[in-house]
Formats: structure tokens, sequence, C-alpha cells
């Protein structure tokens, strides 16, 4: 039945970590995959995280089923934290509001919605580069992809001209999909002032945002500043759609842990599209996991746990920060001849660094440093141990 099935290649981004699994070096780095890792390298699980799990256990709570949205107490909390506490359309229940499988199940529960009811032009326009998985989950939902510009090589920084202009040659009513903070793989965003001019224009020229938040407070190591994109547009008064991740920022990688929010007309549209999310998701997978969410839950509604998070996420926003600079530094110490200023300017767990795929086979050959093709590095996996080994392995490669 299946002899005309062909081998697949390896995930462009998860394929990095088995290959770094094989490698028996004991200087090995794995940059690949944007997972949180400490100063020594390790996985984190933030003390909010631990207190709230606790908390759970100490509750003995039953393992039902959640309802097919998931768990109230975290999808009204998490739409909350992007939006703000006043948002009005919170307040006037404008938002339908999915929990969802970490953020790739929000943006398919969202690629499956708009499939099957946006009124406008199908085509859903990404930015260049993009998140390697946005293509095919919105190609697999049946929704053609096509670029617009936004990353310009020559400066290692945002194309503004580039992206404004394509933007504004995009059809009226196409879905234009802008990563929130934190652009992945780019580590490059748009200032608040440029952020407020790309509102008016989308609003202009009649297109339908969607937002993919997965870095919230990652960036910044501030919350609210991070999702200031978000607010813009929603103070713009748009209808848009939002995926939300709390992998990152609350370190809840495996525990899927997301949601998804169409921010409609009036309650009674919000009702009407949450009714049909509802079929979607018991066709996709019925309902999702509850113990990612317990714990988001139990975080976002304790003023104390609240507080304890706030300061998790400031601690790796920090240490992300810092060794940013260490990085940056050591290759200006070691002589290298290029400008290294985009690792200190791009922000969020991704430094974009201009190597060539040539490059990062050196780097994965001559040195046991793993990162994907396109020069990606994942600042979380650098450490002050690893800091100058790799910093003398770009300056090799890139002389
Ligand atoms: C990444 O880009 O490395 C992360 O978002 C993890 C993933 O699923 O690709």
């Amino acid at each position: 039945w299946f002899a005309g099935v062909q081998m697949g290649p390896p995930d462009a981004i998860l394929g990095v970590t088995e290959a770094f699994k094989r490698d028996t070096n004991p200087k090995k780095i794995n940059l690949g995959v944007g997972a949180y890792r400490d100063d020594n390298g390790k996985p984190w699980v933030l003390p909010s995280v631990r207190k709230a799990e606790e908390r759970i256990v100490a509750k003995q709570l039953d393992k039902e089923y959640a309802t097919i949205i998931g768990v109230p107490d975290f999808y009204n909390k998490a739409i909350e934290l992007a939006l703000g506490k006043d948002s009005e359309r919170l307040r006037e229940k404008h938002n339908a509001t999915t929990q969802s499988i970490s953020g790739t199940g929000a943006l398919r529960i969202g690629a499956a919605f708009l499939s099957k009811f946006w009124q406008g032009n199908r085509e859903v326009y990404v930015p260049t580069p993009t998140w390697g998985n946005h293509v095919p989950i919105f190609e697999h939902s049946g929704l053609p992809v096509k670029k617009y510009r936004y990353y310009d090589p020559k400066t290692c920084g945002l194309d503004v001209k580039g992206c404004f202009e394509d933007i504004s040659k995009i059809p009226e009513k196409s879905i234009v999909l802008l990563h929130a903070c934190a652009h992945n793989p780019t580590g490059v965003d748009l200032s608040a002032e440029q952020w407020k001019e790309l509102s008016q224009l989308i609003k202009k020229k009649n297109l339908f945002p969607f937002f993919d938040m997965a870095y919230q407070g990652f960036a910044s190591g501030d919350v609210d500043h991070d999702a200031q994109a978000v607010r813009i547009f929603e103070k713009d008064g748009h209808l848009y759609c939002l995926a939300q991740s709390f992998a990152k920022n609350m370190g809840l990688y495996g525990e899927r842990a997301g949601a998804y929010s169409v921010i409609s007309a009036s309650k009674e549209e919000a009702d009407r599209v949450i009714s049909q999310i509802k079929i979607l998701i018991r066709a996709l997978y019925s309902n999702p996991p509850i113990n990612g969410a317990r714990l988001a839950a139990e975080i976002l509604n304790d003023q104390e746990l609240r507080a304890i998070w706030l300061k998790d996420v400031k601690t790796m926003a920090d240490r992300i920060i810092n060794i940013r600079a260490q990085l940056k530094g050591n290759l200006v110490k070691l002589g290298s001849s290029r400008s290294w200023d985009h690792i200190t300017n791009q922000i969020g767990m991704f430094c974009y660094t201009g190597m060539t795929a040539e490059n990062v086979e050196r780097l994965s050959k001559e040195f046991s440093i793993y990162l994907t093709k396109d020069g990606r590095i994942s600042m979380a996996g650098v450490t002050s141990k690893n800091v100058d080994y790799l910093a003398h392995a770009m300056h090799e490669v890139t002389k």
C-alpha cells in the first residue's frame, strides 16, 4: 500500500537536534531549536511553574475532559494578557477565544477557520523570511502562501521600504501574517512608530491581520511592552486574529498551552465564530490537554504567582540580552572584520547572523556547533561557558 511513499527530509529546525544528539564531541553546542536554557545549558523549569505545579497537585483535581475550547480560567486570562486589562473589546466580549495546542495549534485552528470562512482573497502573506512552519501550516489548511519583503541581508535589519512597499501592493481583503514581537527567525522587529504606520496602511488596504505572538515577555522582559504591536492594532479598531503560545514565556514547551482568538465586530459575531471553531476543533482533536492550561491559569490568576512569573520572564530575557553582548564583544576582540552589531540590535530568542549555509556546515563539521542552515542561532543555547568557543568558531568560519 505504501510502496510509493518516499522518504521525507528531516525537519529544518527539529532535525538539527537529531544531528546534535548523534555527535559525541563533548564541546558540542545545540543552537537549533528555540528552547530556553539556563547558563549551565540546561532546560529551566520556571520557579513560578514549579509552585503552580505544587498547588495543582495539592488540589487533587480530576482528569475529566476539558470543554472543546479548553480551560476557561486559562484562555480568558491568556487573551487578557495580550490585550491588557483595560481592553474594551474584552469587556464587551468581542473576542472568540479558544485554548489551543500551543502556538502551532493556534495557527492551525486559525488557518482552518479562515480556510472555511474567509470571504476575501484566500492568499496569506508572510514575511521573508518567516518561521519554517508557517508555510506548511497554511498550505496544509488549503490557503496558498505569498511573501512580503521584511529582512534586509545587507543591514541584518528591517527592510522598511521593501516591507511597506510590498504590503501596500497586497490585494485588498487578503490575510497578512505579522510576528507580534521577537520575529522568528530574524530577531528584527518594527519600532512602535513603524507599527503605528503599518496599522494605518493595513487598515487603508483593508487587509486582515493574523498576529503570531509566541514570545510575549521574552523579547524585552516586559509582557506589556512586547504586546505593543497587538495593542496598537487593537486601539486602531482592527478586526484581526491572534495566535498565542506559552511555550517560551512560561517554559511550557511540552505542555502545549496556547490560545487562538478572533477579535470580532460584536459579541454576537464572536459567539457565531466560536461556535464554528468548536466544530472544527472537535474534528481535529476533540479537546485540548489540561495540565499546561491549569499551570498557566494558576499563574495568571494568582497575584503572588504572577509576580514571580514576571520576574522569571525577565530573568530569561535578561540572560539572553547579556549573552548577546558577550558574543558580540568576543567577536570584536578576536578582530573580526565584520560588523556584528546586529547580534545586539536583534531581540528575542534568535539571532539571524548572516552566516551562509557553507559557514553553518563548517560550524557543525569542524566545531560540533549545530544551527539551522539559514544561519539562525538560538541565543538561548549560548552560555557564559560556551560563548568563547562559539565566538572563536564563528570568527574562524567567517574570516
Ligand atoms: C523554533 O523556531 O525553533 C521554535 O519555534 C520551535 C519550533 O517548533 O520550531
